[in-house]
């Protein structure tokens, strides 16, 4: 996979609009001979919503597994908010995690959780400073990010 798409912006988004959040550049990732990213390219702007399209086995979820930190790249750089994140010390790596807002695509959710229960867990884990009510105000939209 060498490309992504690009499509509308999130007028929702707290990050200023033209400011680059993701920028990937000359990402390669193969395991053994299955070259699966050859000199992937993506730069993600503030306000920007991006899909990125491929069959089964195209290197999608190899490609976020990148961005994340699960996966180390062969070569090349993935920067997230201005950090590499191949780089990152495990400490580091958990603090940029805490921007990031990631969705498994199997077992998405905790079953034994509601939805709800579901998008306050982060907040819960990360911000253990934050009151009951904040978290319920966070989850609600009341209140800013
Ligand atoms: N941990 C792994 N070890 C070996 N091969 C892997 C691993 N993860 C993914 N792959 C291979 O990388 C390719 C891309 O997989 P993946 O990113 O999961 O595809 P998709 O675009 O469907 O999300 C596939 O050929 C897959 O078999
Ligand atoms: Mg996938």
């Amino acid at each position: 996979m060498t490309s992504a798409i690009k499509t509308e912006l999130s007028p929702e988004d707290s990050i200023a609009k033209g400011a680059p959040v993701i920028i990937i550049e000359h990402l390669f990732k193969r395991f053994d001979k299955n070259v699966v990213l050859k000199d992937f390219n993506l730069t993600v702007h503030g306000e920007e919503n991006v899909v990125v399209l491929g069959k089964s086995g195209a290197g999608k979820s190899v490609l976020i597994k990148c961005v994340i930190g699960l996966l180390k790249p062969d070569s090349g750089k993935i920067l997230v908010f201005g950090d590499n994140v191949p780089d990152l010390s495990p400490d580091d790596l958990d603090k940029v995690r805490s921007k990031i807002g990631f969705l498994f695509q199997a077992n998405a959710l905790y079953d034994s959780m509601t939805v709800r229960e579901n998008l306050e867990f982060p907040l819960r884990r990360h911000w253990i400073d934050l009151s009951q009510l904040q978290v319920k105000q966070r989850v609600a939209g009341l209140s800013p990010a």
